[in-house]
Formats: C-alpha cells, structure tokens, sequence
C-alpha cells in the first residue's frame, strides 16, 4: 500500500512577498500529485487580519476539494487575535486523523502565542497528546505536527524561536515513539534524526520570503510498507528532488525507522 502526505507551510496571505503564481502552482502540483492527505504546517496569514483569514479560507476550500486538509496555527495566524478568525473560518487548532488501513496517524498540535513568534505546546496539549496517542496501535507510523521548528535550522541566520519547552517535547516524543515531527516556520526545508525519530520541516510554498539560495517549496511524504520517500517539490519550476529516504519496518509489533538517508539541498 502507498500513501502520500503533502506537507505544506508558510503561505502567508497579507504578505508582500505573497505570489499568485506560486499559489497557482503550488494547487497545480497537489492536483497532480494527488495526495492521501494535505497538511498545512501554520502562517496561512501575516497579521492574522479578518481579511487575510477569509483569502486562507478559500485557499483551504480548495485544498479540500483536492482531498483531506487539515491546517493547525503558526506565530503569525496568532497576531491581532487571530485564532478568533482562524476558529471560525478555518477549523480546529488541533487533530488527530488515524489512517490504520495506510498504517500511519498524524496529530496536530497549536504551538502558536498570541502576539509573539516564540512558541510552546504547554502541559495541558503535551497530556492530551499523550493521552491520544496511547490510543493509536504500536504498529502504525506516528507523525505529529505543528509549526514552530522542534530543532535547529541550518542557513536560517541567528537561532531564535525554538519552542521554549523542546526539551520536554523531545522526552515525550521519544518516550511515546513518536516517528516523525513535521514543522513549518523557518521557511527553510530541512530534515534531522535524532533518536528514532525524525524531523521535517517545509519551506514556505508560496511567498519570496526566502534566506539565502532557498526557494518556495513543500514536502511530499509517500508511506509505503517499508520505506517512506520524502520528495522536495519547487513550487516556481515544479522541480520534484529526493529529500530523504528511510527504511521502516516492524521490530516486536512497534514501527520504527531503521535507516535514513538525507539530501538537503
Ligand atoms: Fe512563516
Ligand atoms: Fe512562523
């Protein structure tokens, strides 16, 4: 069986770097692509403003035509009391979708703080996340989101906007065998693992604001029994990389990654 996750982050409607073309081709490539679920990783705004929620709005419509999305807030959705807006035109700031059949699940989670760009998960998510994921099989592939980045970004300038609780977010990872976190926010791809667990982030998909040689991108994640294929997809050219590569199997009933292969551009 196969399945495809697009990971998608970072579009930031409002923004003067916003492209209608790379949107355009950002909706080209997932009709293409076709993907089992999209999931938009945070910032759908700039200021979090009444106006840049009803354009993100639409834009979720659509990807919702395309097949299931789920979206969960960045730092910038939660300026100007944005998740006033992002509550009632986009969904749920967070979520669990269990596909046993596709042997994966994915939780999202709302690391966003109204008004500054550092963010948390807090005790109460990181319970309710622990208390959901013991509810998933062992045997499935255990993918958690939200947007702000879990670790260091290479080629992002001056670090800043880790969360403030990583460190016990890591432990709970860990711990609760998590296999994959996907982050958003930097606007730089990049994939790590550490443990057993990896983690990657998206691009932005559709604005120029990019650090260095970097361009507007997403991630499309195909699971399949026993390997998973992350493909970096360029959202101006269409270009579509290997990004990374792991061999996943089964050791006493528990999915685990068994080897990785990164190639960040
Ligand atoms: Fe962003
Ligand atoms: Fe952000």
């Amino acid at each position: 069986m196969e399945k495809k996750i697009a990971q998608i982050s970072d579009i930031h409607f409002g923004e003067k770097t916003f492209s209608h073309e790379l949107k355009n081709n950002l909706m080209a490539q997932l009709e293409e692509e076709n993907p089992d679920l999209i999931i938009v990783a945070g910032d759908l705004t700039t200021e979090g403003y009444l106006h840049e929620y009803e354009d993100a709005a639409e834009f979720v419509e659509q990807l919702r035509t395309i097949t299931n999305t789920y979206t969960i807030p960045g730092n910038h959705d939660a300026r100007n009391v944005g998740l006033i807006h992002f509550e009632n035109l986009i969904g749920h700031r967070k979520f669990v979708h269990l596909d046993k059949a596709g042997g994966f699940a994915v939780l999202g989670l709302d690391s966003a703080e109204p008004d500054i760009n550092d963010g948390q998960i807090g005790m109460d998510q990181l319970d309710w996340l622990r208390t959901e994921l013991e509810k998933i099989p062992n045997d499935v592939c255990k993918i958690v989101t939200f947007h702000h980045h879990l670790l260091p970004i290479p080629q992002t300038g001056r670090e800043r906007n880790i969360l403030l609780d990583s460190g016990d977010l890591m432990r709970t990872f860990v711990e609760c065998g998590v296999d994959f976190v996907l982050n958003g926010h930097k606007h730089v791809p990049n994939a790590w693992m550490i443990e057993k667990m990896v983690t990657l982030n998206s691009g932005t998909a559709t604005t120029r604001k990019l650090r260095g040689n970097t361009f507007s991108s997403h991630n499309e994640i195909i699971i399949r029994d026993d390997d998973i294929q992350v493909n970096l997809i360029n959202t101006l050219t269409g270009d579509n990389r290997p990004m990374a590569h792991y061999s996943v199997k089964l050791e006493e009933e528990e999915y685990i990654i068994c080897s990785y292969k990164h190639m960040v551009p």
